[in-house]
């Protein structure tokens, strides 16, 4: 059976680069850009043209350089934005125009003082303008996560007939359920006239924990792109993480759903984006932490030592990290120690490790972590049972 293709339109450099203090220069950009053409992502969302002079010649010098992904500019609905958006994505060999506006009420009546109808006129006025200028145009509702059904159904109906080829519906507030976001996905694929001609794409912020999940209900619900971050960064508490959702689809091949990410590439892009950004991820941060493969408790550790998928799901191989670590702490067991002993040169006899295991926990007992230096310490320089163990 073939496998559907999942598109990956990465938004690191737009909505990553919201977050306060993770801003970059056009060369930071630029570094980051080709790395993310090199990952294979589909999309690069380079930025916000209109915003700042910076960011329009960020755009235009990504445009330049980026060989295979759709280079993508985001714009209001409104005639300006989408002319500087235009401007800056001239030499993209494909470019594409990310235009949309807010379609829920607290939108309509909060920000536009505006009805629904005149919202409706303006998502398709924009949409038919950015057409004029490029093929591909994706449009977005934004806050479509707290947006009516069947209001946001009449929406997508318009904008498809005034050319849009992507259909944004982002949960722009990470409000919802994953429930509740896959059947928003599902009401949108069976009311809305000429959506099989175009593609879905989910963008979930993370205010809730959930931007993950949702984002995979989405498209198991019929979405056929995610718009995510590398580490999950993006307004407030972040966007889907890229590592997240291509490895999920990976490890769940039953599920019959490809992207075209190499994802061995995975970490390394990780650390690249956290050096740019000056944003360190917490060493939990599923795939890319620094514990996401390490090993510390005694039962755990023993269970790698004998198989590592008894404990791992993940080939740390697979997203580019050497081997899983088994770390030395006081909760360790002999196995761990006689593991991480040999790895530093020391082959220990049963006889040898018993004697050694009670003068590593008082050791270990002291310390967070016993570390190589620390293994040598032990055996070599200060160990009373040196004479009787002779290493
Ligand atoms: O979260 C959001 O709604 C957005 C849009 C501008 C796409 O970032
Ligand atoms: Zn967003």
């Amino acid at each position: 059976m073939t496998r559907n293709n999942i598109q990956i339109f990465d938004t690191t450099l737009r909505d990553g680069e919201q977050v306060p203090g993770c801003k970059l220069n056009t060369e930071q950009k630029l570094i980051i850009a080709k790395r993310l053409d090199l990952l294979g992502v589909d999309v690069i969302e380079a930025g916000f043209p209109i915003s700042s002079p910076g960011d329009f010649h960020a755009v235009s010098e990504i445009a330049k350089v980026v060989k295979n992904a759709i280079v993508c500019a985001l714009t209001r609905a409104n005639k300006k934005d989408i002319e500087v958006a235009a401007q800056a994505l001239k030499y993209a060999k494909y470019p594409r125009i990310h235009t949309g506006i807010g379609t829920s009420d607290s939108h309509i009546i909060h920000k536009f003082n505006s009805t629904r109808e005149k919202v409706i006129a303006r998502a398709i006025e924009a949409v038919s303008y950015a057409k004029t200028f490029v093929d591909d145009v994706e449009f977005y509702a934004e806050d479509a996560g707290r947006t009516d059904n069947a209001f946001l159904a009449k929406v997508c109906e318009a904008v498809i007939k005034s050319g849009a080829t992507v259909l944004n519906i982002p949960d722009t507030t990470g409000y919802c359920l994953p429930n509740e976001y896959g059947d928003k996905i599902k009401y949108l694929v069976d009311n809305v006239k000429g959506i099989e001609n175009v593609i879905i794409s989910c963008h979930c912020h993370n205010d809730l924990g959930l931007a993950t999940a949702n984002a995979i209900a989405g498209i198991q619900n019929g979405a056929r792109q995610v718009e995510c971050t590398i580490n999950g960064i993006g307004e407030r508490a972040g966007n889907t993480a890229l590592e997240e959702v291509v490895m999920i689809l990976k490890q769940h091949p039953y599920l019959n759903l490809d992207t075209g990410i190499n994802t061995k590439l995975l970490y390394d892009t990780s650390k690249l984006v956290q050096y740019h950004m000056g944003m360190i991820v917490q060493a939990n941060k599923a795939i890319v932490g620094d514990n996401a493969f390490a090993h510390s408790s005694g039962i755990h550790q023993d269970g790698v030592i004998k198989n590592r998928e008894t404990y791992e799901i993940i080939n740390p191989a697979d997203v580019g990290v050497n081997e899983s670590s088994i770390i030395l702490t006081a909760r360790s067991g002999r196995a761990a120690l006689a593991y991480r002993a040999k790895n530093v040169g020391y082959e220990l006899t049963k006889i040898q490790l018993d004697m050694l295991y009670p003068e590593f926990l008082n050791y270990a007992d002291k310390r967070k972590e016993v570390n190589d230096d620390d293994l040598h310490y032990l055996m070599n320089i200060n160990n009373p049972l040196k004479s009787s163990v002779n290493f």
